[in-house]
């Protein structure tokens, strides 16, 4: 029997976020260049955009590209910006077929201008979807995020349009460039690394962490429905004792 018929659909995480990793070994035991790997890796990237949408998660984040990434070889650095352009234009049919909607984070201002067209093409293409909404975290880094997060609430208590005291968790949220989606309460990792690499830092407070050792292009839509499984059997407690949880 599949995962997929014993996963609880009243207990569904709202948010899955992906660090999609192994793409170079994968590759390697090939005896292939890395590219080869990022090739495949799309067909991982479908199949799990395919599964979320069909079970009924509202939104998924793939770390797509790290503000890191860019000290990669250039050769790798501009395969993959080329891969970037050509999968999200041939597959924009795809995912209006699926009524899913894409939305990026990061910084897109470092992307090449032919990426930033295809991206903000195809993100005009599918606003008005309503299923699952894929982010692709591109130019990404949580630090990143969160350096411009304070620089713009300082802004605003320099300029006294907020006090010191408005400063809170529901502020931070909204200056973060995640303020429109809800925080993820899974995070998946492959490859077997077990770090988190600058991902979500302040989104992933309370996100239960899964990892597997499965290389990024192996990864199948039964991988995300083991994932979710294994998800719902845990008990996130929040700080509170499993007493005061099973007496609520
Ligand atoms: C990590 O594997 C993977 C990446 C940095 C790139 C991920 C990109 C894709 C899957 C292709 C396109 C994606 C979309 C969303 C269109 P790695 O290179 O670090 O692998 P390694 O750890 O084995 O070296």
């Amino acid at each position: 029997m599949s995962k997929k018929d014993q996963i609880d659909k009243n207990k569904l995480p709202k948010h899955i976020a992906i660090i999609m990793d192994g793409n170079g070994r994968w590759a390697k035991g090939f005896g292939k260049f890395r590219i080869f790997g990022h090739h495949n890796g799309v067909t991982a990237v479908r199949d799990t955009a395919e599964a979320a949408a069909e079970i009924g998660i509202k939104f998924i984040t793939l770390y797509a590209f790290s503000t890191e990434n860019w000290s990669r070889p250039k050769k790798e650095v501009d395969a993959l910006m080329e891969l970037l352009v050509d999968t999200i234009r041939k597959e924009t049919p795809t995912l209006q077929k699926n009524n899913i909607k894409l939305a990026s984070i990061g910084n897109m201002n470092d992307l090449p201008a032919k990426c930033q067209i295809q991206l903000q093409e195809t993100i005009n293409a599918t606003k008005n979807n309503n299923g699952l909404t894929m982010v692709l975290a591109l130019s990404y880094s949580a630090k990143w995020d969160m350096v411009n997060a304070i620089k713009s609430i300082a802004t605003q208590v320099k300029n006294n349009e907020i006090t010191i005291d408005d400063v809170n968790d529901q502020l931070i949220d909204k200056h973060l460039s995640t303020s429109e989606m809800p925080h993820p309460e899974l995070m998946i990792r492959t490859s077997g690394e077990q770090r988190i690499s600058n991902f979500l830092l302040w989104e992933l407070a309370y996100a239960e962490l899964y990892f597997t050792s499965k290389l990024w292009p192996d990864f199948s839509k039964e991988d995300l429905y083991d994932a979710i499984y294994d998800y719902q059997q845990r008990e996130r407690r929040f700080g509170k004792t499993s007493e005061q949880l099973n007496s609520n």
